[in-house]
């Protein structure tokens, strides 16, 4: 994917991961369309990151009418989406019971789900209908790339996180029947699964809860770099053969009960 004429849709892109992987592709000379709740932060984004080339959309992700929505505004601003990268999340914590033996408030466990999984989703197949009335773009007959963002919770969630587990763990396992329902068009989807990233909000935490994550780290031990995530974005737009598949980005930690 040739990213100096592609547009991109970057859920979530106001801020950490996605706004890193915003700033690489308008780096790569791409368009940027930034899908985001936050609208103060997405007229300064797209400050930052040239507004010839960047577009703001207040958008919840959850919404299909929203996201319809700004998904024409992109295709008649750009007149194409390549790459959608969905970053939009919330990781909220909440053990089934508390120290009372209460149930957690279900609404919380299906609000992660609603924003994490079925976000992703709505985001994905009303992307992929715009990429399926494209032109391919290569030999291969490449219409576009989908990338989901997961966690490692996905796979080990520690306590409290059930709900973040449970929406990362179905981005994971929606990877490869998404990436072979598309396949016949020539849309790729890959999942990228982080473990612990300095954004703001793992930055917003105290110094000692920040060493004591990043102590857990095999190599190397540190926080990972939103830049980090951004470039393996880059590598799965390049590489066109890495298809349906989940990618940990963690330095080997396997997260601990707590
Ligand atoms: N930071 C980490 O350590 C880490 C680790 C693993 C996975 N992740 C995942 O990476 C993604 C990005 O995380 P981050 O750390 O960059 O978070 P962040 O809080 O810095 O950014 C999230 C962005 O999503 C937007 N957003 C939230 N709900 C939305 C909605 N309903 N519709 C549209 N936009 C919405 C917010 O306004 C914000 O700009 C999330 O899915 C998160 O679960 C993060």
């Amino acid at each position: 994917m040739d990213l100096t004429s592609i547009t991109a849709v970057v859920t979530g892109g106001c801020s950490g991961l996605g706004y890193a992987t915003a700033r690489a592709l308008r780096e790569a000379g791409a368009n940027v369309a930034l899908f985001d709740l936050n609208a103060a932060a997405g007229e300064s984004r797209t400050v930052e990151l040239g507004a010839d080339n960047t577009l703001y959309c207040q958008v919840d992700v959850c919404d299909e009418q929203q996201v319809a929505q700004a998904i024409e505004q992109v295709k008649s601003r750009f007149g194409h989406i390549r790459l959608c990268v969905n970053c939009a999340g919330i990781a909220p914590a909440s053990r089934i019971l508390n120290r009372d033996n209460q149930p957690a408030p279900l609404a919380g466990f299906q609000q992660a789900i609603d924003i994490n999984l079925v976000g992703s989703f709505n985001v994905a197949r009303l992307v992929a209908q715009a990429m399926a009335e494209q032109a391919t773009t290569d030999a291969d007959g490449e219409r576009g790339l989908i990338v989901n963002t997961a966690s490692v919770a996905g796979y080990d969630g520690q306590i409290g996180q059930c709900a973040y587990a449970a929406s990362k763990g179905g981005i994971i396992a929606m990877t490869l029947p998404m990436a072979r329902d598309l396949a016949a068009l020539g849309i790729r989807v890959n999942t990228i699964a982080p473990g612990i990233m300095a954004t703001p909000m793992l930055l917003a935490m105290p110094e000692h809860v920040q060493d004591a994550l990043a102590g857990n780290v095999p190599y190397p031990k540190r926080l990972g770099l939103p830049e980090e995530f951004a470039a393996l974005v880059l590598h799965m737009a390049g590489n066109r053969y890495l298809n349906g598949e989940t990618i940990r980005l963690d330095g080997a930690l396997r997260m601990p009960p707590k």
